[in-house]
């Protein structure tokens, strides 16, 4: 039996990490640093806020200090590192500032908002109502004007951005007033974009009218799969006051310290990452369009995420692509969005995304002999086995 599961981790590691391409814009790898906290002891203790155990003075400090860095690093009045994930980050800002019946206006699922927001998701949980935001599918954005227009119409109580199809900045700063102006909260889900964020490289949400910034810390920010909360201090204390014992009674410390080790690891090579992955999307959007692949907002540079998004029309011809890449040890979603945060973490550049282009052209357009393929991948990411942007341990 011990054999068994061992073996299957084993044969995963194998595949996924040193045959694949991985191209799933939500995934990332941890530096080995990082990654060995989370095997520390901190994984087997207990802490509470009144004192109630002893044998805490580390971990104390080292929840400070994560606290600390994250402050810095997102430009932020209160941080807060407990929070178990991206979707409960989501669940503890609504539930803290909307009460039932409360409008939320978020990005539609239809435009690549994120589903665990709407109707099947927390605004049900929470029963509030949902409305979505105008958007152009043209541009993947929100329609300012007509946005404003509802938010003026409509009052929302939560005003949500960030989605999990993001190619382009929202527009935090043209909608303030307008949010303002009918009293709303602003969040921002950066779950996708987090890492960018703190690299500087793609909008600042605190600084151009979100109250709150909030996410996984696994996808574009290169942390151990959680989430993270950061806010001015107005809506920062009130979240953090009812985090326990509402939504997470021990908190997972040694999660919590190899969060606090990326989050120094973004502090010192943050920017040089994110301005990397952007352009490693940039340059992998290019090289598809060229070939003739159906690559979204060609007429905008096509992405200022870490996202390409391939728009075959819908999930079931998406999903055709994605199975055919993953025979040949490309991995994408059904969506079809191809994300370069893990490849860029791994040292790829430009000239890596052409061949990765062009390995996707010789299976999808080509259709070239599947094994053959499939070992010139393999042998392509042996190259890049170590992670970069980190600290040497
Ligand atoms: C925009 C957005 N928010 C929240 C989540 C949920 O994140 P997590 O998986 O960390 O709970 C996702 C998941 O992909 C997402 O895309």
């Amino acid at each position: 039996m011990i054999e068994d599961i061992l073996s299957l981790v084993r044969k995963h590691e194998d595949w996924r990490v040193r045959k694949c391409i991985n191209l799933i814009p939500s995934e990332n790898v941890m530096s080995p640093a990082v990654r060995s906290l989370l095997s520390s002891d901190l994984g087997h203790r207990y802490t509470s806020t009144d004192g109630f155990y002893m044998g805490t003075k580390f971990i104390d400090k080292i929840e400070l200090y994560g606290e600390k860095l994250a402050k810095e690093v997102f430009e932020a009045e209160t941080a807060d590192l407990r929070s178990l994930s991206g979707h409960i980050a989501n669940w503890i800002f609504l539930s803290t500032f909307a009460n039932p019946n409360d409008k939320v206006l978020c990005v539609s699922p239809d435009d690549g908002g994120y589903p665990g927001l709407w109707k099947e998701g927390l605004t049900s949980l929470l029963r509030l109502r949902v409305v979505g935001f105008p958007f152009s599918k043209k541009r993947m954005n929100i329609t300012v004007n007509e946005a404003v227009e509802l938010v003026l119409r409509e009052k929302p109580r939560i005003v949500v951005f960030g989605a999990s199809l993001f190619l382009f900045p929202h527009p935090v700063r043209e909608m303030g007033k307008a949010a303002n102006e009918v009293s709303a909260i602003v969040g921002f889900d950066g779950s996708h974009v987090l890492g960018l964020i703190a690299g500087k490289t793609f909008q600042r949400p605190l600084k151009e009218g979100a109250c709150i910034l909030y996410g996984s810390t696994h996808k574009s920010f290169f942390g151990p799969q959680g989430g993270i909360i950061v806010a001015d201090k107005e809506h920062g204390e009130p979240m953090k006051k009812r985090i326990f014992p509402m939504f997470v009674d021990n908190a997972h410390w040694n999660r919590i310290a190899a969060l606090t080790l990326a989050l120094a690891e973004m502090k010192t090579f943050g920017n040089e990452y994110a301005e990397q992955v952007v352009c490693n999307a940039q340059t992998l959007a290019k090289a598809l369009s060229d070939y003739g692949f159906p690559v979204k907002c060609a007429e905008y540079g096509f992405t200022r995420s870490h996202q390409v998004w391939l728009d075959y029309g819908g999930y079931k011809q998406g999903e055709v692509a994605a199975r055919k890449l993953e025979k040949v040890n490309i991995i994408a979603d059904c969506g079809v969005r191809l994300g370069t945060c893990e490849v860029t973490r791994r040292g790829m550049k430009e000239g890596e995304m052409e061949k990765i282009a062009e390995f996707i052209k010789r299976r999808l357009i080509d259709e070239e002999e599947t094994e053959r393929l499939k070992k010139e991948v393999t042998r392509f990411i042996r190259d890049f086995q170590r992670v970069e942007y980190c600290f040497e341990t």
